[in-house]
């Protein structure tokens, strides 16, 4: 039977599973991860044309450790084990793994030898520096492998047994710190699996839409839009697969930003002809939002509200199957991951609910999808770079970026002093360099002087911050001078500022948000 193109990874709780898959996508090959105990027989029927074993914090020594079904080698696929991937190998083949006094973190130097077929292409093979980390190592190897390669500390750090297609590798090919870890990747992929590249962002369009014709039928769809890039991709793609039997809703919360509302919606209905509802409650949220001070009573009043006015205007609709949702794979990973559900899960974050007694069934084109292969499909779909490089924007908007009560006043001056930290962001280039740039109002006053008189008015905070994945953060090291043109700015030009301040502090122990 002839094995489909692509590769299944098993994941054993690496902190490094996702950059497998990444990888192995970022050379052309579909790759999906899948907790380490999931029935074999799903994997089984996925028919991959290969196997990756990750690396994971157990130690196959201990009892209760993930242990390799050994179905997976009767498969008759080829076979990647990497760390611990290789210590599983090791220890249900046959071989010897013992726990070392010291863990072996960070650089080595690797040898590699052998004419092993992972190292095609390679040159510097005598002295390559990887990354490892692991604790345990392996001490003989199981019978029909050879050794490929050893480190200073380790002997036995790269084995195959190329007759089964059996691979292991002590280091991480997959962090980019590994040198030619990509070729290594690639000549597994290409050269021992024989797998092809058919995997781009122009073929997953081509298939989703295809996809969603079919599932979806004649019927109706609704979509909640916010004018992030995920709702934005998801909301184009069905598009052009269902045209106007997409019926998106857009939320104005009253917590929106200076002309948000338009730049999202305009857009999209003068490019994209896209069947926008535009819905606005702002006097519903900020009437709601009264007195509310606790961050917390905010986002969940926001979040709840949401809900409700999103399920009316859903249920205005006639013959609406489906809610059409942004979900990407990280999300999916994580509520699939054999570890369960882990912190990286933000319960505040993006309140979901179903409309329950609509009965919706989900479409959510983006559940394979890395955040940096979403952007590369609004590229396809031919989403301008503001869309594509939007930087992230909370649900409860503007009302946790308002320390203390929310009134329209304060809203107001929050909105002004935004704008122009968006256009300093946007002029000088910068906005594209740093993960995310803003306003906060601080709920105090302070004492200052313009012209003869004194003033006693509201502080701005400016938060600008570099991440990767907004788990952890570091404030941006802007140029004084843009700094000090966005202060003199916001002083100059928003009524009732007085003071501008800088955040100069790094996630964690402070988060991004003020709130
Ligand atoms: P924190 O403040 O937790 O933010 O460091 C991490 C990232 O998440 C965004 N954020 C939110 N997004 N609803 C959202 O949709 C929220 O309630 C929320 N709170 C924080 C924040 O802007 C940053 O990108």
């Amino acid at each position: 039977m002839k094995h489909e193109n692509k590769v299944i990874i098993l994941d054993f709780g690496s902190q490094f599973t996702q950059l497998i898959a990444r990888r192995i996508r970022e050379v052309g090959v579909y790759s999906e991860i899948h907790p380490c105990n999931v029935d074999p027989e799903k994997i089984k029927a996925l028919n991959p044309g290969a196997l990756i074993l990750s690396g994971g914090p157990s130690s196959v020594l201990d009892v209760d450790s993930p242990q390799l079904d050994p179905a997976y080698l009767e498969m008759n696929v080829p076979i990647l084990g990497i760390c611990y991937g290789m210590q599983l190998l090791t220890h249900s083949m046959g071989g010897k793994v013992v726990s070392s006094e010291d863990r072996e973190y960070g650089r080595a130097d690797f040898c590699g030898t052998g004419g092993c077929e992972l190292w095609q292409g390679i040159e510097s093979l005598d002295k390559l520096t990887v990354w490892m980390s692991h604790g345990d190592r392996v001490e003989s190897i199981p019978e029909g492998f050879k050794i490929c390669g050893s480190t200073e500390s380790i002997p036995f750090a790269a084995m195959a047994d190329e007759e089964r297609k059996i691979y292991a590798l002590q280091f991480h090919p997959e962090v980019a710190h590994t040198e030619s870890g990509n070729t290594i990747i690639s000549n597994f992929v290409f050269k021992i699996a024989g797998l092809k590249a058919d995997w781009s962002m122009a073929s997953f369009v081509e298939n989703s839409i295809k996809e969603m014709r079919e599932k979806i039928g004649d019927a109706q769809v609704v979509l909640g839009l916010s004018g992030g890039i995920d709702s934005t991709v998801v909301a184009v793609l069905l598009h052009k697969a269902i045209g106007k039997r997409l019926h998106c809703i857009f939320v104005d919360n009253g917590l929106l930003r200076m002309h948000e509302r338009e730049e999202v919606i305009g857009f999209l209905e003068e490019h994209f002809e896209l069947n926008v509802k535009c819905v606005d409650s702002a006097r519903l949220f900020l009437d709601k939002l009264v007195g509310v001070e606790d961050p917390e009573k905010k986002r969940k009043l926001i979040g709840y509200t949401f809900i409700d006015v999103f399920n009316e205007e859903a249920q205005a609709l006639k013959n609406v199957k489906f809610l059409a949702q942004g979900t990407l794979y990280p999300d999916v990973i994580e509520s699939e991951s054999f570890k369960g559900p882990s912190a990286v899960i933000k319960s505040h974050h993006n309140v979901g609910g179903l409309p329950e007694d609509m009965d919706l069934d989900l479409v959510e084109p983006l559940r394979e999808l890395f955040k940096d292969e979403v952007r590369k499909v609004a590229s396809e779909l031919g989403l301008p770079e503001h869309i594509i490089w939007r930087q992230p924007f909370p649900g409860p908007g503007l009302a946790i970026r308002i320390l203390g009560e929310i009134t329209d006043e304060r809203l107001e001056i929050l909105r002004q002093a935004d704008r122009i930290v968006q256009h300093e962001l946007h002029a000088t280039g910068w906005y594209r360099k740093i993960w995310q740039g803003f306003a906060v109002l601080l709920p105090l006053k302070t004492v200052g002087v313009m012209g003869d008189d004194r003033t006693y008015e509201h502080v701005i905070a400016l938060r600008l911050v570099d991440s990767l994945d907004a788990m952890t953060a570091d404030w941006s090291r802007l140029p004084n001078d843009i700094l000090a043109r966005m202060s003199n700015r916001i002083i100059n030009e928003v009524k009732g500022v007085n003071r501008v301040v800088l955040d100069i502090s790094s996630k964690p122990p402070a988060t991004i948000e003020w709130e």
